[in-house]
């Protein structure tokens, strides 16, 4: 586990994007699982300005995005798919085919999870995950009890996280109230896991899941399972930890 502790958002981008930047030049086709939230936007606006202004290439880049809701129009606002094409992809040379995010308007949501796994699969895995940090422990919607095997599937929102997201909706009543969401198996599948987390608020979260034991009712303690995981995280995001970490 290598956690590497950022004074600023801005700073936290910086490194995310260069470790994801240097798996892209180590390799072509590369495949990345993103994620959706504030916390990843000071990356994504790092990765726009590396292709702007470095020439960084995205056009044999493949993507699959962590999560979707469900019953939520793509051409919603609030969609993951219109958030990542809005913070991301519309401002580099990704090829929109290569990119993927879950359908949550499918009508057969167990035969599309099947198929989003097999995607990943076919293209032979994910290199890089990127993930933030629910203030529960969530990752993607991987709520707690959520086993450390799960895959692909449809997920109950909890009310934490619907009261989380509300702030992006006119009130708490829009948000929807479930999603599709890779399972915390998927995501231990990856070559390699960049997690984010900015703010006080994280702290505790960060803390229970970094030191704390690998249990179902702190999903991103799994983490501690995988090989390869890097925290990027802000002094205030670390502000719970106890132990001495390599960076
Ligand atoms: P946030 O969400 O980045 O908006 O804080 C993270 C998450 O809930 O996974």
């Amino acid at each position: 586990m290598r956690v590497i502790v950022v004074k600023s958002p801005q700073e936290m981008g910086k490194e995310a994007a260069a470790i994801i930047a240097d798996g892209m030049c180590s390799k072509p086709h590369y495949v990345l699982g993103l994620a959706t939230g504030s916390t990843p936007v000071p990356l994504y606006n790092e990765l726009k300005r590396m292709h702007k202004e470095d020439g960084l290439d995205f056009s044999t880049t493949v993507s699959f995005n962590l999560d979707e809701y469900i019953a939520l129009p793509a051409t919603h606002d609030q969609s993951y798919r219109c958030f990542i094409d809005e913070h991301l992809f519309d401002d580099i040379n990704i090829v929109k085919g290569n990119t993927h995010v879950p359908d949550g308007m499918t009508d057969d949501i167990e035969t599309h999870c099947m198929i989003y796994e097999a995607m990943i699969e076919d293209v032979g895995g994910i290199d890089c995950q990127v993930l933030g940090i629910g203030g529960n422990g969530h990752i993607g919607f991987n709520e707690p009890g959520s086993s450390l095997a799960s895959r692909t599937r449809a997920v109950d929102l909890t009310p934490e996280t619907i009261r989380d997201n509300a702030r992006f909706f006119k009130s708490a009543d829009e948000v929807p109230k479930r999603a599709i969401s890779m399972g915390i198996g998927t995501v231990l599948e990856a070559e390699k896991i960049l997690l984010l987390a900015t703010g006080a608020n994280k702290a505790k979260a960060v803390a229970a899941a970094l030191e704390g034991p690998v249990c179902i009712k702190v999903p991103a303690s799994g983490l501690q399972l995988h090989p390869d995981v890097t925290y990027v995280i802000t002094e205030d995001a670390a502000s719970q930890l106890t132990l001495r970490y390599r960076s």
